[in-house]
């Protein structure tokens, strides 16, 4: 039996009862990281169905700005409309089906396909067409069909813009659950509670599963350990920020122990997780952050400001494809191109209304943490790389995935599940998500 996947090519039929039995609640079988066909699988029923993170509003602040990026193969354009509205566009020509946009970011009035010239509104419409009499007499620019298609769905929360390909399946909201307070945790941080996406991109490739660094995104029981040579003689790791100790992560004690094992580990419905925090910048120094502070606890009162301070989480992951890392002040895309290559975006986030200065520290830690010659960023690299070779021997066909296993609670404040910081329990539930969305499809 044969089936055709997203590349219409021939693929031996993987059948949903034998993608359930790679995953079981306390492990995953290792094709589910080395198999292509699984991969092509994965684009289509993972990126295919479920909400993506496409950027930030922020990004295209005024009319005619557009930027692109793909969601699973498909590229898109994500385009500020003349009334306002952000629009999310398939990049793909109308007429023969070239790539439209070709640069990362700008400002356009229309789109022109460089092939043969057809050229699109801001909506993905059709505008014109070059030599038209040649074509059926019942052709129609206005026809939607002929344009750049939209996608059936694009929603946004605090500024972030999610869409998907199909219309089925949950809200945006629905889909975020409680999970979505660390999106407020950071904007609520700006003075004036917005967030700006304005400083360029680091990027990285690595040779590996895109699933190696989700699930990095839900193990703090790597950090001590492959993050070692981060550490300082006293334990702390490298200071993240202009200021205090409050700023600096406990990696390690004397006796060579991790040095927190405490702030917890949340997860949620849909394959969502947080990290709990480590550090404080209640404590943080300096004189633009005693401008922000100050500003924050005019503005919100000195109970407030330093709640807002206080961070509550670490980083949140959101399934499929967006890392919000609160702590460095990113965002971070997961972007699969096949089932051994992945491909990583980081966006520092600007607090709007924050002194500037606060922002090129921002951009400054991130060249230390997640640029591709970062000083913690590599360790987690280097660990794709080698569990993608490792996972080859064939010693065995599972992997374990089991600390804490059974030791969630519910958490009535947060919502979610909390388990302590060095559980997996939040990869497992990217498995039950992986096989919600691959199986188990209503
Ligand atoms: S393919 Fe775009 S105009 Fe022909
Ligand atoms: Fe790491």
């Amino acid at each position: 039996m044969t089936q055709l996947n997203e590349n219409n090519s021939e693929s031996v039929a993987i059948t949903d009862e034998t993608l359930r039995g790679l995953v079981a609640s306390d492990r995953v079988n290792r094709r589910i990281y080395l198999d292509q066909a699984i991969f092509d699988l994965e684009i289509d029923r993972i990126f295919g169905r479920a909400w993506l993170l496409v950027g930030h509003e922020s990004q295209v602040p005024s009319s005619g700005d557009f930027f692109c990026t793909t969601l699973g193969r498909s590229p898109v354009v994500m385009v500020r409309a003349e009334t306002g509205q952000v629009n999310v566009i398939h990049n793909r020509c109308g007429h023969r089906g070239a790539k439209v946009v070709n640069t990362l970011s700008g400002n356009n009035k229309r789109f022109r396909c460089m092939y043969h010239s057809w050229s699109y509104n801001l909506d993905g419409s059709l505008s014109s067409v070059p030599l038209r009499d040649g074509f059926p007499s019942d052709f129609d620019l206005k026809d939607r069909s002929r344009g750049m298609a939209s996608l059936p769905c694009v929603e946004i929360y605090r500024g972030f813009v999610f869409a998907k390909m199909n219309a089925s399946g949950p809200t945006l909201l629905e889909h975020l659950g409680d999970a979505r307070f660390a999106m407020d945790e950071i904007a609520d941080r700006s003075p004036v509670g917005e967030l700006e996406v304005c400083g360029g991109m680091h990027r990285y490739y690595f040779k590996g599963n895109w699933k190696h660094q989700i699930e990095n995104l839900a193990d703090q029981y790597h950090a001590p350990f492959s993050h070692e040579s981060s550490v300082t003689p006293d334990g702390y790791q490298f200071s993240r920020r202009p200021g205090e100790k409050g700023t600096r992560i406990k990696m390690l004690n004397k006796d060579g122990t991790p040095g927190t094992e405490s702030k917890g580990q949340w997860w949620f419905p849909w394959g969502h997780n947080a990290c709990g925090a480590q550090t404080t910048d209640g404590d943080q120094g300096g004189e633009a952050f005693d401008r922000y502070r100050s500003e924050l606890e005019r503005l919100k009162g000195v109970e407030q400001a330093r709640d807002l301070l206080t961070h509550k989480r670490h980083l949140a992951f959101f399934y499929p494809n967006f890392d919000l890392h609160i702590l460095a002040q990113a965002i971070r895309v997961v972007r699969p191109i096949s089932v051994n290559l992945t491909e990583v975006q980081i966006f520092p986030i600007k607090l709007k209304g924050a002194p500037e200065q606060m922002f090129s520290d921002t951009v400054r830690l991130l060249n230390l943490t997640h640029s591709c010659s970062s000083l913690a960023q590599t360790d987690d690299v280097e660990a794709f790389e080698r569990i993608q070779t490792g996972l080859q021997g064939r010693s065995g066909e599972w992997i374990r995935i089991q600390r804490a296993i059974d030791r969630d609670v519910p958490d009535k404040e947060r919502g979610g599940m909390l388990g302590p910081q060095f559980t997996e329990a939040a990869i497992r539930n990217q498995h039950t998500a992986w096989v919600k969305y691959m199986a188990d499809w209503q």
